[in-house]
């Protein structure tokens, strides 16, 4: 079985690529400290055995979950936000037919809400389901947040006006807190099918248990294979493996010396639409990892060819403070020959009888060597294809690559204190009780 691996040659203009490996002290140490359970935010590193975890009789339960949704439902709505939702949507996104309208299996189509609050989108959404058959999978762990939990009484009362009361215990699933929070307290109440999210996992780090795995099935992909990936990559990556053959080890330490070599801003890069989702799963895993203490490199995505001609200028020329994560996808699970044409107006019969994949591939590499050129230093990690299996492996060597980076930085990798302030003013604001005196100053603040 192949594995995705990390090239660092692109590093090499920029710095000498035995500072990365004499980083391999560093790096296990930090790989020891997760793994012995010694470091920073220890109560939360339950994720690393999920695929351990997620066995046979667990996937088996998700798996029946999931048909039974499919059986009632044209669409299923699956609520959450933040990591209560960007891993399914990610792996949704990345393994279905680039046009919705156009879907190659006969799953029901998964929407996604409770990831923001905007008005026009929640009306559209129920506009949509007027008339349709439809469930809805409610992740929350916490079980208190305000997007997904407003979307949800939004929903929940829509299912409850169409479907007998009787039916709505077949159509709604928790995935939450297994014993505390508002949405385990109305789960047993209304007596509906639950999954638990386990203490020591955090909403960034869930994807590989049933937050990530429910909705997956839903969609109709093959969840037995996405966890197959993340237990190759769990081998992989720990100490018993040399660090130059460990990609998580190699990928931590060459951002680590970007970093402090005065790097602030990584860019994911992918050459694939599918990969867009992939890419904002990153942005949340990475960003609200590391980005404390004033510390922490900014993640930002561009997927090409597309943004070359939006982003590109500032890449090639602007503020050298980036460097570039290209993620390469080996071969295209289509293939679609570039045909000749006689009278040739638009001069591209040079590309007649190629693949439209090496045109990309061509691009792929020109533009590497570009940014290279351009001082853009650029680290690929090469993925033989996108299917479940290599996805698995992906998410579980960006999650394992975060936490040792967390470590490096010193920071803890599993917490989010920063997440709270803006909510404590949209709480003041709208005189959520116990907020009225914040409510009184922010007022004042504004003028009102
Ligand atoms: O990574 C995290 O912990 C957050 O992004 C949460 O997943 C997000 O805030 C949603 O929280 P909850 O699942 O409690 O509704």
């Amino acid at each position: 079985m192949e594995n995705i691996n990390i090239n660092l040659n692109g590093l090499s203009d920029f710095i000498p690529l035995s500072k990365v490996s004499d980083m391999k002290y560093d790096v296990q140490e930090k790989i020891e400290a997760l793994t012995s359970g010694k470091g920073k935010g220890n109560d939360f590193l339950g994720w690393l055995k999920l695929p351990e975890e997620m066995n046979d009789a667990v996937l088996k339960d998700i798996q029946e979950s999931a048909q039974k949704l499919a059986l009632s439902s044209e669409f299923v709505v699956v609520v959450g936000i933040g990591g209560s939702y960007l891993g399914s949507k990610a792996v949704i996104e990345a393994l279905s037919h680039s046009f919705a309208a156009y879907r190659n299996n006969s799953a029901p189509i998964v929407l996604f809400a409770g990831q923001n609050i905007s008005s026009d989108y929640m009306a559209e959404l129920l506009e949509i389901l007027d008339n349709r058959k439809f469930s809805i999978i409610v992740i929350s762990k916490s079980g208190t947040t305000t997007e997904p939990g407003l979307a949800f009484r939004l929903l929940k009362q829509k299912l409850e006006s169409a479907v007998p009361q009787d039916e709505i215990k077949n159509r709604i699933i928790a995935i939450t807190d297994a014993k505390k929070g508002a949405l385990r307290v109305l789960a047993e109440k209304e007596g509906y099918k639950t999954f638990p999210i386990a203490d020591n996992v955090g909403g960034r780090y869930s994807v590989l248990s049933p937050v990530g795995l429910l909705p997956i099935a839903v969609a109709g992909f093959d969840i037995k294979k996405l966890i197959e990936g993340a237990a190759f990559m769990e081998e992989l990556t720990t100490n018993h493996h040399k660090f130059d053959e460990n990609p998580a080890a190699l990928y931590a330490a060459a951002r680590e010396m970007l970093y402090s070599r005065g790097k602030k801003v990584e860019l994911l890069v992918s050459y694939h639409p599918k990969l867009v989702y992939f890419a904002e799963w990153w942005k949340q895993l990475y960003g609200e990892s590391e980005g404390k203490q004033n510390k922490g490199l900014f993640p930002a995505s561009v997927n090409f060819t597309a943004d070359l001609h939006s982003m590109g200028q500032y890449i090639q020329e602007g503020e050298r403070i980036l460097f570039e994560t290209v993620i390469s996808i080996g071969k295209p699970n289509k293939n679609v020959e570039i045909p000749n044409d006689n009278d040739n107006l638009d001069q591209l019969n040079f590309l007649s009888g190629k693949q439209v994949d090496e045109v990309n591939k061509m691009a792929e590499l020109g533009t590497r060597i570009a940014h290279i050129d351009g001082r853009v230093p650029v680290l690929t990690i090469n993925v033989p294809e996108l299917n479940e299996f290599y996805l698995g492996q992906m998410i579980y060597f960006f999650e394992v690559a975060c936490a040792i980076s967390g470590y490096l930085l010193d920071v803890n990798p599993f917490d989010q204190p920063g997440v709270e302030a803006y909510k404590n003013n949209m709480f003041a604001l709208l005189g959520k009780p116990g907020f009225e005196e914040a409510g009184k100053k922010l007022k004042a603040r504004l003028g009102k």
